[in-house]
């Protein structure tokens, strides 16, 4: 099995992190290949409960050695305390290697993160505050901090200082705050490369070796299709490619490599932040669903806005991925309400209804969901480890879903815990 591609198929938060250590060890790689630490991946292994924000999920297994590819924007602070508070828990990082093409996230990025989110008052995004907007502008302008700077200083004294020349003019004079010194950045960012320096590779190259030795190799993303900055609901979206296509450009392999793409698909959809979402419920059943999924930011804290499953949405991300697997989670969730909606198609304000995802911004905002209802089953099915254990109309409810969603479900998820798992097609072979 060369690569595999885990990508979320909505607003984030659907379980990539359970997902990918279910593979566990199945995998040789785990790679993150965008993003950075606004993602929040929680992993429950027996009774300890794990939240990783920048490593790769696949960290806490012990035979599989984590990559940080060079798509990712890298806080070293966070990467640092990642690191520590899992060796304190008993866990060896010793095997993670991190791409010397990654970027740097340093201190303006994410001050300007956060004046930035100030200043667009009513339009804010609601970004996670951690920089990762104004780190990937810094790529695309080509005033980024790279990984491999950290071991020239006066290369990264030269970027910094180009870096934060025009940001320090916007500072001062737009935003009103203090400028940023050079030196105080360097000082900092330096502090940090001796212990950097032996975790730095060409992962591109790594990687490529590791797949002509027949290695098992899993991209793992950060995010979600529909907070890709090409295919999300821009410009409420983050500042990277979260979907398959970003796997290749950030891990430095090829689209012949990759031979399955694995979405994993909430049973109902959650949003962190601002930006449309079609099947929001802003009643009890809301509340209901976010109390029931514990639906609360792994990395801020912040209630997820809920809603109804959106089969137009995971049809899309089947089809902007090249799903070949849905692994469907939190499916126990659902397991208290009479009666489950599932939005079919989109209602537009001239009346026409469509079974797409609109192709602008103006419809998408105004969409308004047709549902198609489904029983219940009112029965609890965390103890469900093999289809046929799960109640009728919940096989008829993943049957359904499974026929509108454009991709075989491989995996249902019915509980948080490992096991909690109905495995019904290898991901692997
Ligand atoms: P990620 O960002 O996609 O990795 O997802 P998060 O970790 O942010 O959020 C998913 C949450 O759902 C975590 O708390 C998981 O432990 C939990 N979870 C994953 N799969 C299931 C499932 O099948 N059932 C339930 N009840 N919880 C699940
Ligand atoms: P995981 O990997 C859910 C959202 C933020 C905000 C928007 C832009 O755990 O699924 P950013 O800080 O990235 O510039 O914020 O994207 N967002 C996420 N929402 N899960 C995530 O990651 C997210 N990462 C960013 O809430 O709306
Ligand atoms: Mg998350």
């Amino acid at each position: 099995m060369p690569a595999i591609v885990l990508v979320g198929a909505q607003w984030g938060d659907e379980g990539k992190g359970k997902a990918t250590d279910l593979l566990g060890d199945q995998i040789d790689y785990c790679v993150r290949f965008n993003g950075g630490n606004n993602a929040g991946h929680t992993i429950v292994i027996e009774d300890e409960k794990y939240a990783v924000h920048l490593l790769p999920s696949g960290v806490l297994t012990p035979s599989v050695t984590p990559v940080i590819g060079n798509g990712v924007v890298i806080d070293l602070g966070v990467l640092f305390g990642e690191i520590d508070m899992l060796q304190q828990r008993g866990i060896d990082t010793s095997r993670l290697i991190v791409s010397a093409n990654a970027h740097v996230i340093a201190s303006y990025h994410r001050t300007i993160d956060k004046v930035g989110e100030r200043f667009l008052g009513k339009a804010k995004i609601g970004t996670t505050g951690r920089g990762i907007g104004p780190a990937y502008s810094d790529k695309m302008s080509r005033v980024g901090v790279r990984v491999q700077d950290l071991f020239d200083e006066k290369i990264l004294r030269q970027k910094v200082e180009g870096a934060l020349l025009p940001k320090n003019q916007l500072l001062v004079k737009i935003y009103n705050r203090a400028a940023i010194d050079t030196s105080a950045v360097v000082t900092e960012l330096l502090e940090y490369a001796e212990r950097l320096q032996p975790m730095v590779q060409d992962t591109s190259l790594l990687l490529n070796n590791a797949l002509d030795r027949g290695d098992t190799v899993l991209l793992e993303a950060g995010q979600a299709t529909l907070l890709d900055v090409d295919h999300g609901t821009y410009p409420f979206v983050t500042s990277s490619n979260a979907t398959a296509g970003g796997a290749c450009t950030g891990s430095g392999i090829g689209p012949t490599r990759i031979e399955r793409v694995i979405a994993v698909v909430k049973a109902y959809t959650t949003r962190v932040g601002a930006g449309p979402f079609p099947t929001e419920l802003e009643d009890a059943d809301g509340e209901k669903l976010r109390v029931i999924g514990a639906e609360f930011g792994t990395t801020t804290g912040r209630p997820r806005r809920c809603g109804w499953y959106d089969a137009v949405i995971a049809r899309y991300a089947a089809r902007v991925n090249g799903v070949t697997d849905f692994v469907l989670t939190k499916l126990d969730v659902l397991s208290d309400f009479d009666t489950i909606p599932v939005c079919v198609g989109y209602r537009l304000p001239d009346g026409s209804v469509i079974d797409e995802m609109p192709m602008t911004q103006t419809d998408f905002h105004h969409a308004h969901p047709v549902y198609e209802e489904f029983p219940g089953w009112r029965e609890d099915i965390s103890e469900a480890r093999e289809f046929d254990d799960l109640p009728k109309n919940a096989r008829k409810y993943i049957e359904a879903l499974q026929d509108m969603s454009g991709a075989p479900f491989s995996v249902i998820g019915v509980g948080p815990a490992r096991d909690q798992s109905l495995l019904l097609r290898p991901l692997t072979q």
